[in-house]
């Protein structure tokens, strides 16, 4: 385990049961501590934009004003949010991309997630006994894989955009040069992560000056906004060829990493057949692996099929206790069968069956646990042939885009590129670095998601879109590690089965359990009452403060709603009416 999530926690014991709560770091950012920008639910009849960001938000709106459609409206978002919210947007990162094309009436997803380069090795971040090395994975220049993001906002241009594509990165290169008001949520930000943001020379030279007084500072990114003028120019090859793409390469020489021109030049984001699946009446469209979220939610959405979930009440003790067994069986099989899919055979037909959803859910009794040590990751034997941020735009037109796109931990590695202002990614962590060694988020890991050269790392990014009756329901996605899958999970019951509107569904309590390690966590408190029933059936619990983020927009009737959830409070939702 890593140090930082051991230190995270201080655990008390009742009798046999461990009830845990949690440690509060210093300059831990709690959300109950903001005035949330999004003050009521948004309402639009033409088109509506959602993200972790305002100031990203309205750049959405304002391509969408200027006649652009949701491809356009994501890519400037993508480029801005790079630029407004570090911790997460990104163009030194990757992620993935849900879509539904009003045109041929197709759904889509594209997969632009980082790749191990060239030269990574699977033992890489373990020492001569095999040992697992401190920070190797999360910190530092060897931390990265090779970014995806600006070639797959690029794809996704070439393919469905109508804008100019410099016109669409223009927002972000003002937002850089001119710079931005920094927001309390974001000083506070800075403030937690300020060992990290100065662990680097480069890093120390973007973030520094603006400590310690955060007051109405105007936070400007020369560097940034000067790599961001040669993508407008010269478009995907002005990151992956070229002046940039040395300046990478030379960095990452000169600091013991190993991401190469020829990784940069040989980046190819993916187009996939997107996971299609439904609960009762509603059609659930998702990214297929390299992520693990779309397989996982349709598994758990399979298995709470075969119960009454709206008789037994909404975040009632039986509903937790439902959803935390699901939820172990689920995160078990992730464990071994989930990896890229161009390197690892991914049962994806077996973890969908409703079969198997179905014998799931014949171990799950209410008012019973199965300790998590007893729940393993099922075997298939014959093989099959077959600090995050999530956006959502839905335009005029009936597009939709879902898409989640990270640096993995907030600020990534750390390590800004020097002159580039660019902010490197640390996916390598999502590998598995060593079987039986959890990563940053506790997940285990087995040959699936071993680290070789090229191979994407597996992700719990979870861009998802749900239609009813043919026409579009919500869109739904979310950053937060491991928990994001079970956050969409319970994004999705709260507006089909509880009929939650937009508010609703983000502001309800959300609950997580990942089979190991064996605790239902919950957000913010639970009740004396809940707290007791589900210690005396057998789990442990720990309440933590919000890790997730939902960004919702539903249709219904024809109007478009949104709402930016207050855990982190910049985020906004935005949008366009006749
Ligand atoms: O792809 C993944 O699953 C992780 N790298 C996501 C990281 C994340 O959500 C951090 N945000 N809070």
């Amino acid at each position: 385990m890593h140090n930082k999530l051991k230190l995270l926690f201080i655990v008390i014991f009742i009798g046999s049961q461990a009830y845990a709560q949690t440690y509060t770091p210093i300059g831990t950012v709690n959300p109950n501590d903001y005035e949330p920008r999004q003050k009521q639910i948004s309402e639009a009849n033409q088109s509506m934009v959602s993200t972790q960001h305002f100031l990203a938000t309205q750049v959405g709106v304002g391509i969408l004003e200027k006649g652009g459609n949701a491809y356009d409206a994501s890519v400037a978002i993508g480029f801005a949010l790079a630029v407004v919210l570090p911790r997460a947007g990104n163009i030194g990162g990757g992620g993935f991309m849900v879509i539904y094309d009003s045109s041929d009436k197709n759904n889509y997803s594209i997969d632009y997630r980082e790749k191990a380069p060239l030269l990574s090795t699977t033992n890489m971040y373990l020492d001569e006994n095999g040992t697992v090395i401190d920070n190797k994975s999360t910190l530092g220049y060897l931390a990265s894989g090779v970014p995806g993001t600006v070639a797959g906002l690029w794809s996704v241009h070439q393919r469905f955009g109508s804008m100019r594509w410099g016109e669409l990165i223009e927002p972000a290169i003002n937002l850089a040069e001119d710079g931005f008001e920094i927001t309390p949520y974001m000083a506070d930000m800075l403030i937690k992560y300020n060992e990290k943001l100065s662990a680097f020379d480069e890093t120390n030279k973007v973030f520094q000056t603006y400590y310690p007084d955060f007051d109405k500072k105007i936070f400007k990114q020369p560097d940034l906004a000067n790599t961001l003028k040669i993508i407008a120019k010269e478009g995907r090859d002005g990151f992956y060829k070229g002046e940039i793409a040395k300046k990478i390469a030379h960095d990452m020489q000169n600091n013991g990493g190993i991401i190469s021109e020829k990784d940069l030049e040989q980046y190819q984001p993916v187009w996939r057949n997107p996971l299609i699946s439904s609960y009762k009446d509603i059609k659930i469209v998702t990214m297929p692996p390299p992520s693990s979220g779309g397989i996982h939610v349709i598994q758990m959405l399979n298995v709470l099929e075969n119960f009454d979930l709206r008789k037994l009440g909404h975040n009632s003790k039986e509903y937790i206790n439902v959803l935390s067994e699901v939820m172990k069986y689920a995160y078990a099989d992730r464990s071994k069968h989930l990896g890229d899919p161009d390197f690892y055979d991914v049962p994806i037909r077996k973890l969908s069956s409703l079969e198997y959803a179905h014998e799931i859910s014949q171990n799950i009794k209410i008012g019973s646990v199965t300790p998590s040590i007893k729940i393993n990751p099922r075997s298939f034997d014959d093989k099959e042939s077959i600090e995050t941020t999530h956006f959502s735009v839905v335009d005029e037109k009936g597009n939709v885009v879902s898409s989640t796109y990270t640096l993995n931990s907030s600020f990534g590695s750390g390590v800004v590129i020097k002159d580039t202002g660019i902010l490197m990614n640390n996916e390598m962590d999502d590998f598995s670095i060593s079987p039986g060694v959890p990563n940053q988020y506790g997940l285990l890991g087995a040959k699936a998601n071993e680290i070789t050269p090229q191979k994407r790392p597996l992700s719990s990014m979870t861009p998802t879109i749900a239609f009813k009756n043919n026409d579009l329901f919500f869109t739904t996605g979310s950053p937060g590690g491991a928990k994001i899958i079970t956050a969409v999970l319970q994004s999705i019951l709260n507006m089909v089965e509880f009929e939650m509107d937009v508010a609703e569904a983000n502001n309800a309590k959300r609950i997580h359990h990942q089979w190991q390690p064996d605790k239902i966590q919950i957000e913010f408190d639970l009740s004396d009452d809940k707290k007791n029933w589900l210690l005396n059936a057998g789990y442990n619990i720990e309440i933590i403060e919000p890790a997730t983020n939902l960004q919702l927009i539903m249709k219904k009737n024809n109007t478009y709603y949104g709402y930016g959830d207050f855990r982190r409070p910049d985020s906004f939702a935005l949008g366009v009416s006749k």
